[in-house]
C-alpha cells in the first residue's frame, strides 16, 4: 500500500494527514495549535508542522507530501534566503489604504479584475508589499524575494536554500495580486507598483508536478478544500473556518470589477471563483463566549428561538469585513427589545447573520452565472446542528455536510497521490459519507439582515 501525506497549514492550526494513495483511506493524523494574531513568524509554522509530523507518526514511509495553507500571507526572505520580518496574513486589515491607492493607480477596480482577476483589498500580498514599502523602508530593501505561506513551508521541506528553488502552484499565485490567473504569468509591472521594485518570485509548477522528487505543487487552503471534497460541476463548497468562503470550479477565468468575487485558479488547472469573509466561526465561539455557553448548548439556544429571532438581527463584523470591503466596520446588533434580549435569540441571531453573510457569498457567484445545484458545508462552523439545518432555509437550496474530515488536508493528500501515480486526473478516492439536509427557504430572515447589513459604515 503506497502512502501519501497533506498539510493543513492554516491561521489557528497545522494538521498532516496519512492517506492510502488509492483509496484515500485514512491510516494517520496530526495536528499542532499556531500562534494568535495576524502577524506571525513563518518559523512558528515550521515548528508547529514538525510537531504535527511527528505526531502523525512521521513521514518517511509516505511516497509524496503536498502542502496547502492559508492564502495570501506576505512572506519575505533576503538574498540568503532568511525570514526579512514576520509574516503578514490574509486576515491582517492595516494594508486597507495601500489596497484603495493601487486600484486608484492602475485605473480602478476594472483594470484590476482584467489584469489579475480580482480587486485588491487588505488581504491581497501585493497590498501587504506596498504597506512594506511605504512603513518599514528597511525591510522592503532587504526584501530579495516574497513568497506565500505553502510555498515556504514545500521549499523547507525540501531543503530549499537558493531563492531560486522556491515553488508555488496556480492556486496560491492567484491570489498574490500580480499573477494572472488568464495569462497564467506573473505581473512583475504591478509587483514594482506595490513594492517599488521587482523581486524574486516562486516558479509556477503544474497541479501534478512534483517537487525535488516528492513534494507535490500544494496550493492555497480552498483550492486544496475543493480537491479534498471531491467538489463536481454545480456544487458550491461553503466553508465556515477562519474565513467564510464561498467558491465553484469554473473552467473559465473570472474578471469580477465589483470585486466581491475572486478570480482565482483552482489546484485541477481550471479556475476557482471566491467569495471570502472575515467572520465567519468566530462569530460563532465569541457569542458563546458571551453567552458564558459551549458551542452545543449556543446550537440548542439558537434552534429553541423562531426564525428571524423575532427581528433581532446581528451583523457580524466582528473584525472589520473584507467582502463587503469595509476593513473598520464593526458588527452591530438591530432589533434590540425586551422580549428579544435573551439568549436564544442572540443565539439564533449569530447563527443567522453569520449564514446571511454566505449566502451574499453565494448570490455573488450565482449573479456571474454560476449554478448553484447544491452546497457543500464545510469547516469548523459545519459541525453545529444549528448551522446545518439552519443553512438550506437561509441559502434557499439543498445543502450536503460532508461528514467531518481535515478537507484542506485531505485535498493535499490527493495532490500528492496524483503527482505520484503520474495520471491525468486526481485519483478519484471512495465517495463522502455525507448527510443531505433541506428545509423551506425563509427569504425574509434575509431581508431584514440585509437592511441591516446596508446601515454598516466603514469608519
Ligand atoms: C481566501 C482567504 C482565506 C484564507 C484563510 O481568499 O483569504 O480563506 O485562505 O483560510
Amino acid at each position: 500500500m503506497a502512502l501519501v501525506a497533506g498539510v493543513d497549514s492554516s491561521t489557528q492550526s497545522c494538521k498532516v494527514v496519512v492517506r492510502d494513495a488509492d483509496t484515500g483511506a485514512l491510516v494517520r493524523q496530526g495536528r499542532a495549535a499556531h500562534p494568535t494574531g495576524t502577524e506571525v513568524h513563518p518559523s512558528a509554522w515550521w515548528e508547529a508542522l514538525q510537531t504535527a509530523i511527528a505526531d502523525a507518526g512521521g513521514l518517511d514511509d509516505v511516497a509524496a507530501v503536498s502542502v496547502a495553507a492559508q492564502q495570501h500571507g506576505m512572506v519575505t526572505l533576503d538574498e540568503a534566503g532568511e525570514v526579512v520580518r514576520p509574516a503578514l496574513l490574509w486576515n491582517d486589515t492595516r494594508s486597507a489604504p495601500a489596497a484603495a491607492d493601487l486600484t486608484a493607480e492602475l485605473g480602478g477596480p476594472d483594470q484590476w479584475a482584467e489584469a489579475i482577476g480580482s480587486v485588491p483589498v487588505a488581504s491581497l500580498t501585493v497590498t501587504k508589499l506596498r504597506w512594506l514599502a511605504a512603513n518599514e523602508p528597511e525591510s522592503a530593501a532587504r526584501t530579495a524575494a516574497v513568497c506565500l505561506p505553502h510555498d515556504w513551508l514545500t521549499w523547507k521541506l525540501a531543503g530549499g536554500t537558493s531563492l531560486d528553488a522556491l515553488t508555488t502552484d496556480r492556486s496560491d499565485a492567484s491570489g498574490t495580486g500580480y499573477w494572472s490567473p488568464s495569462t497564467e504569468d506573473y505581473r512583475p509591472d504591478l509587483l514594482e507598483l506595490a513594492l517599488g521594485k521587482v523581486v524574486a518570485v516562486p516558479r509556477v509548477v503544474g497541479p501534478a508536478d512534483l517537487v525535488g522528487g516528492r513534494f507535490g505543487a500544494g496550493a492555497g487552503d480552498n483550492a486544496a478544500a475543493a480537491l479534498g471534497v471531491q467538489a463536481q460541476p454545480g456544487d458550491v463548497v461553503v466553508s465556515i473556518g477562519t474565513s467564510g468562503t464561498a467558491f465553484a470550479r469554473w473552467p473559465n477565468p473570472v474578471a469580477d470589477g465589483t470585486g466581491i468575487v475572486n478570480g482565482f485558479a483552482d489546484a485541477e488547472g481550471g479556475h476557482l471563483p471566491l467569495v471570502c469573509t472575515l467572520n465567519a466561526s468566530r462569530v460563532l465561539t465569541s457569542t458563546s463566549s458571551v453567552l458564558g455557553v459551549d458551542l452545543a448548548d449556543l446550537s440548542d439556544l439558537a434552534l429553541s428561538a423562531p426564525a428571524g429571532a423575532d427581528g433581532l438581527v446581528l451583523v457580524p463584523y466582528l473584525e472589520g469585513e473584507r467582502t463587503p470591503n469595509k476593513p473598520d466596520s464593526t458588527g452591530a446588533l438591530h432589533g434590540m427589545r425586551l422580549d428579544t434580549m435573551t439568549p436564544a435569540h442572540l443565539a439564533r441571531a449569530a447563527v443567522e447573520g453569520l449564514l446571511c453573510s454566505l449566502a451574499d457569498a453565494i448570490d455573488a457567484l450565482r449573479a456571474l452565472g454560476m449554478p448553484v445545484t447544491r452546497v457543500l458545508l464545510i469547516g469548523g462552523g459545519a459541525r453545529m446542528p444549528a448551522v446545518r439545518q439552519l443553512a438550506p432555509a437561509i441559502f434557499g437550496c439543498p445543502v450536503v455536510v460532508p461528514a467531518p474530515s481535515e478537507y484542506v488536508a485531505d485535498g493535499a493528500a490527493r495532490q500528492a497521490a496524483w503527482a505520484a501515480g503520474g495520471a491525468d486526473t486526481p485519483p478519484h478516492w471512495s465517495e463522502l459519507a455525507s448527510t443531505s439536509v433541506e428545509a423551506d427557504p425563509t427569504p425574509w430572515v434575509r431581508d431584514r439582515y440585509a437592511a441591516a447589513r446596508d446601515l454598516t459604515v466603514n469608519r
